[in-house]
């Protein structure tokens, strides 16, 4: 049995701000649990809702030897769908209502939680064959793993993957400023951890971990070019030969329109008529329109440029004046955007509903009972909602970038294939030409969209193909 430890700052059914949590939740119960005893290591943050934190059972706890002096670290745990996940306990560092704050902040909290993820593992008795980390906040792991327990017989076979699942995010501070780093080497510093002058952290975890993966294909060639590398194209290239794109799954049991119990009706491939009546009561509940022939474009996203609401702002009025559409937006995130929404919300009163805010029942329902999902990323790792959308028969309209070009199918009228509408540029025109395209088949030709609406359904985004496909990287790096 091989032991595997995932470690990251967030993770499903516990804290959630974006895909990240839902890989992190989803895809230890698609390993082979014959083969592989994986757990999860989470911060235990302040703002993990109560109802889950009662749940919790003390474990231990210890004073570690950090910069500041000893520190105190207190480990609980819980079990999950049958995977036991650990939280690392400090009232100090976790605290807040959300598990991520200023940068200058978030750099010292999280060195602390990979550090204390290390000397926790001994104290629980569980030495991992691989710590697969997560994103820049768990990427010091396999740095601290090899400056300070490089001798350590219980870290002797331990591996270390990394998967990146944005690069824009890099945790970068100045490095003299950081605390929890301060013991390093200088060496280790000033050439392996530093970027333009910066301390940066997920330069220096590529860079030390046995493995790098990204959460998809295409995006593992993107960020090894000067367009999508955020200034580290140059480190991804040099680490080519042990970087590997794996693309995403989603949680099927929790996202299935059969059993979905956010939804107003169930309905499934070969019963559609349920998706009719979430749409009505989805219109019904942000107070859109009672109109059945309108298209309802739905859109649950983090409101940040990433995800390219730019050009969705340059073509809404246009959009609104020329085409019978509504449009439910659900997010959370830059002001301009969130403003932006609030606006057209008010202008266009009745046909287009802005929820700022988080909330999964409401995603739920947008993703029941809208017929299209826009999602026109100016880069995307993998992205997880045009794989939900797909699965409640919402059909995707993305840019061609990063994941959205590996799982969605552009439709081909002629031989009548695909599972969504994409378009190559980051133009407002090129999308809106694109959002016309699947007016037209919507409105005109309603036999077609329902078989793209079919083959969306039973496209299969499920973790097992991409679960297999990590199984094998675990035993390669084993040997
Ligand atoms: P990212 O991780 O870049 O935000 P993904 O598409 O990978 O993008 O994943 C986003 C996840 O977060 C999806 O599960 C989506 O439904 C969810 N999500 C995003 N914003 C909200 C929101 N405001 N309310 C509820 N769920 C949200
Ligand atoms: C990141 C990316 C998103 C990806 C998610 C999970 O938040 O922005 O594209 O789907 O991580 O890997």
């Amino acid at each position: 049995m091989r032991k595997i430890l995932f470690a990251a700052s967030e993770g499903n059914p516990f804290i959630k701000t974006g895909g990240l949590a839902d890989v992190v939740g989803a895809l230890p119960k698609y390993l082979d649990c014959k083969k592989f005893d994986v757990r999860v290591i989470l911060p235990k943050y302040l703002c993990i809702p109560e109802e889950a934190r009662q749940k919790l059972s003390h474990v231990t706890e210890f004073y570690a030897d950090m910069p500041r002096g000893k520190e105190y670290i207190g480990i609980d745990k819980v079990k999950v769908d049958g995977i036991t996940y650990y939280f690392i306990d400090n009232e100090h560092y976790f605290a807040g209502d959300s598990p991520y704050h200023e940068i200058f902040q978030d750099v010292n909290k999280f060195a602390f939680y990979s550090r204390a993820v290390l000397a926790s593992l001994p104290k629980i008795k569980f030495s991992p064959d691989i710590i697969h980390c997560h994103d820049w906040q768990a990427a010091l792991i396999p740095v601290f793993l090899k400056e300070f327990y490089g001798q350590d017989s219980f870290y002797q076979k331990t591996k270390t993957v990394l998967t990146i699942h944005n690069q824009k995010f890099q945790g970068r501070w100045r490095i003299d400023d950081i605390e929890n780093c301060r013991d390093l080497s200088k060496d280790c510093r000033y050439k392996a951890m530093e970027a333009y002058h910066e301390t940066n952290f997920l330069k220096a975890g590529v860079i030390y971990a046995d493995k790098v993966t990204t959460v998809s294909e295409t995006y593992a060639q993107e960020i090894q070019t000067p367009a999508g590398g955020e200034g580290l194209d140059g480190v991804m290239r040099e680490a080519s030969g042990k970087l590997v794109g794996i693309v995403n799954g989603i949680d099927v049991e929790e996202y299935d329109p059969m059993t979905d119990t956010a939804l107003a009706a169930s309905f499934g491939v070969r019963r559609m008529s349920g998706k009719k009546k979430d749409k009505k009561a989805l219109q019904r509940e942000l107070g859109l329109g009672q109109d059945s022939s309108a298209m309802l474009i739905g859109i649950v996203s983090r409101l940040t440029e990433q995800k390219g609401f730019d050009l969705v702002n340059r073509i809404m009025e246009e959009m609104m004046n020329t085409m019978n559409v509504q449009v439910a937006v659900l997010g959370t995130g830059e002001d301009r955007f969130q403003k932006s929404f609030q606006y057209f919300a008010g202008k266009y009163a009745g046909r287009v509903s802005a929820t700022i805010g988080y909330s999964e029942e409401r995603a739920h329902k947008i993703y029941g009972g809208a017929d299209a999902f826009l999602m026109p990323s100016q880069f995307e790792p993998c992205g997880l909602s045009q794989l939900i959308s797909m699965r409640y028969g919402t059909v995707p309209i993305v840019r061609e970038t990063g994941g959205l070009n590996d799982t969605v199918e552009a439709y081909n009228e002629i031989w009548q294939t695909g599972t969504g509408f994409s378009f190559a540029n980051y133009d407002a025109q090129e999308m809106l030409m694109i959002i016309r395209y699947a007016y037209d088949v919507f409105m005109n030709h309603p036999k077609e969209w329902r078989m793209m609406m079919k083959r969306c359904m039973n496209a299969d985004h499920s973790w097992q193909n991409s679960a297999g496909k990590y199984e094998k990287m675990y035993l390669d790096l084993l040997g």
